[in-house]
């Protein structure tokens, strides 16, 4: 533990990923990435569907694990931990947010806001609190005891954002965060995350394949081939 990062959330090194697919050969998404993530930044990845940005993220994040490759996490490194660790390290540090929302059909938004922070280990009260506070910041506050159903695509994605900060993330995860939604709350969501990496100061990792949130990032990276690259090509 307590490995000096110099101003690195994370770094990750040679990452290797292959998905071996019955009757079929197998598939070498990663082919030994090397990333270095900096932190306050806004970090996005474009890469075109398939390119394995998902596949990227997720074992950036833990929720997957490597064939081969090291990865840093706040000085933690992720690739010696067992999975209980690796969970509390997910709850404590990360904030993740995919695609479609994967929020928790059966409760409310502040339910969905309030559990993971119960997991980890604080009580109703004060999870309500912070929940009701996030869901004011990303405008829903007048929304609260919605479930998941009774919320827009939209709204139910701002859900998905606030539950995301609801542990005080040192990063952020996201997967196409607008990639299910128009364009209209595309932009609501792009400007929810340049607001909460200014004002909170955090960090963010984005893939997606939509180039308008180029302008949201304060470094762009290239997916092709199962590498990163500076250039577009
Ligand atoms: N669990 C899996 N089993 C087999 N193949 C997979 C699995 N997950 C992803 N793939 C394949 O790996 C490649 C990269 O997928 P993914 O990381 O989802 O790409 P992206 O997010 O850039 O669209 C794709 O060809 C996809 O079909
Ligand atoms: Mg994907």
């Amino acid at each position: 533990m307590g490995i000096k990062l110099n101003g690195k959330i994370i770094s990750a090194r040679n990452i290797h990923k292959s998905y071996f697919k019955k009757d079929s050969q197998n598939i070498e998404v990663l082919k030994g990435i090397n990333i270095d993530i900096d932190l306050g930044l806004i970090t996005l990845i474009l890469g075109a569907s398939g390119a394995g940005k998902s596949t990227l993220l997720h074992i950036l994040s833990g929720l997957d694990k490597p064939d081969k490759g090291k990865i840093l996490i706040d000085g933690v490194n992720l690739t010696s931990l067992n999975d209980e660790k690796i969970s509390e390290l997910r709850n404590k540090k990360i904030g993740f947010i995919f695609q479609f929302h994967h929020l928790l059909p059966e409760f409310t938004a502040l339910e969905n806001v309030s559990i993971p922070q119960m997991i980890g280990g604080k009580n109703l009260i004060s999870a309500n609190k912070k929940s009701k506070e996030l869901l004011e910041l990303v405008g829903l506050g007048n929304r609260i005891h919605h479930k998941p159903a009774e919320l827009s695509g939209g709204e139910q994605q701002r859900v998905a954002v606030a539950r995301a900060l609801a542990n005080n993330p040192k990063i952020l995860f996201a997967d196409e965060p607008t990639g299910n939604l128009d364009s209209k709350n595309g932009e609501v969501i792009s400007e929810l995350f340049k607001k909460i990496n200014k004002e909170l100061g955090l960090t963010i990792l984005m893939v997606t394949h939509n180039k308008d949130l180029i302008r949201l990032s304060d470094r762009t990276l290239y997916m092709r081939d199962g590498l990163l690259h500076e250039e577009e090509k």
